[in-house]
């Protein structure tokens, strides 16, 4: 983390303080991202706080061409925008794609004093409380009308959330999922990749250290692709019964209306608050990312829903338990 200029002031008006800038780039680094590779390099320069992708953590195996490094600091824009607002200031989001420089995406600009809206303190709230879920669900679905509210929050980036609920729909997409996941499980980059990232005692600042993740997967459950086990999965006294209760989770795809550099952001935008309404509405949410990390299989996922949107994320959605949360990288100021 880097800083530039900076001088101490009351919350609310003016230039933020340190401290202020050090909750700011703090708000960013809680940003969820593939193996927890955080790749990004947040800074305050110029009067805002910037969000670079850094090359140097993609994940060249599960993400040839950075879209989920893209997604992953559209998250951590929005979590900056929201702990500028709850600081009592506006915030100015600005995207910034320049083929001169591709990894820097964009900046969030404190403005004029402006006090937070209600719903604004509570997804600022949700910031820091939000981990992935990858208990079991309890089985309840989620009513109507949060399902609207998840909806409202993707549009408010201007992406789709697309439930999958057809019954047609989501048989194919679990075959897809099992499919991607089986392809990537055969392929020695993308388990030499797995095997740097997770339940390594070397890390404890990134990826899924030991006391998260063991190095090998536990065998896997039907929408829960990947799912790391390790410590946390055996404490969970649900071990074995867990399958009973899942599954008919909520699946829900975050979907652009294009597919570039810009439409990633934004989608890794929608996809934050996404997430960050859930937590705040107490519903856990998981990743199911192999279908859209395998090309043709994308391709497929986006034909069955229907072939005009673009798939970003697919989220595994319901009513879950609390969660650890993972190591950051430290942000200094
Ligand atoms: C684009 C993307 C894809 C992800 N894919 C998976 C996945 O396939 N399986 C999984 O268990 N977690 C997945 N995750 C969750 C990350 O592992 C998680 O965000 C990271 O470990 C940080 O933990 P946190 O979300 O609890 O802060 C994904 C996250 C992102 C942003």
């Amino acid at each position: 983390m880097m800083r530039e200029g900076g001088t101490a002031t009351s919350r609310g008006g003016g230039r933020p303080s340190d401290a202020e800038i050090a909750e700011l780039l703090a708000a960013g680094a809680g940003a969820p991202s593939s193996h927890n590779s955080q790749p990004w390099r947040l800074r305050w320069h110029a009067g805002a706080i910037e969000v670079h992708g850094d090359p140097a953590r993609r994940l060249p195996a599960a993400d040839p061409d950075g879209r989920e490094l893209r997604l992953a600091c559209g998250a951590a824009l929005v979590n900056v925008r929201l702990a500028v607002r709850a600081q009592g200031r506006r915030a100015h989001t600005q995207l910034v794609p320049d083929p001169d420089d591709p990894w820097f995406l964009g900046r969030v600009r404190p403005g004029g004093p402006l006090p937070p809206t209600g719903w604004e303190s509570e997804l600022a709230a949700a910031v820091h409380r939000r981990h992935t879920d990858r208990h079991p669900f309890d089985g309840r679905p989620l009513p109507p009308v949060l399902r609207d509210q998840l909806t409202r929050a993707s549009w408010r980036e201007n992406c789709r959330l697309v439930v999958v609920g057809d019954v047609v729909q989501r048989r194919r997409l679990l075959e897809l999922t099992a499919e991607a996941h089986r392809r990537q499980q055969a392929d020695p980059a993308f388990v030499a990749e797995w095997e740097r990232w997770i339940g390594h005692e070397a890390r404890s600042e990134d990826g899924l250290p030991p006391a998260h993740a063991r190095r090998s997967p536990r065998p896997d459950h039907a929408w829960r692709p990947r799912d790391f086990g390790g410590a946390i999965a055996d404490d969970d006294r649900l071990a074995g019964a867990e399958d009973a209760a899942e599954d008919q989770p909520t699946i829900a795809v975050v979907a652009s209306y294009e597919d570039g550099v810009l439409a990633h952001v934004r989608a890794g935008q929608a996809m934050q608050q996404v997430l960050l309404t859930a937590t705040a509405r107490g519903v856990g949410a998981s990743f199911v990312a192999p279908p859209l990390e395998v090309p043709d299989i994308r391709a497929q996922v986006r034909a069955v829903l229907g072939g005009v949107v673009w798939p970003q994320v697919v989220l595994r959605l319901g009513w879950g338990r609390p969660v650890h949360p993972t190591p950051r990288r430290t942000t200094a100021v």
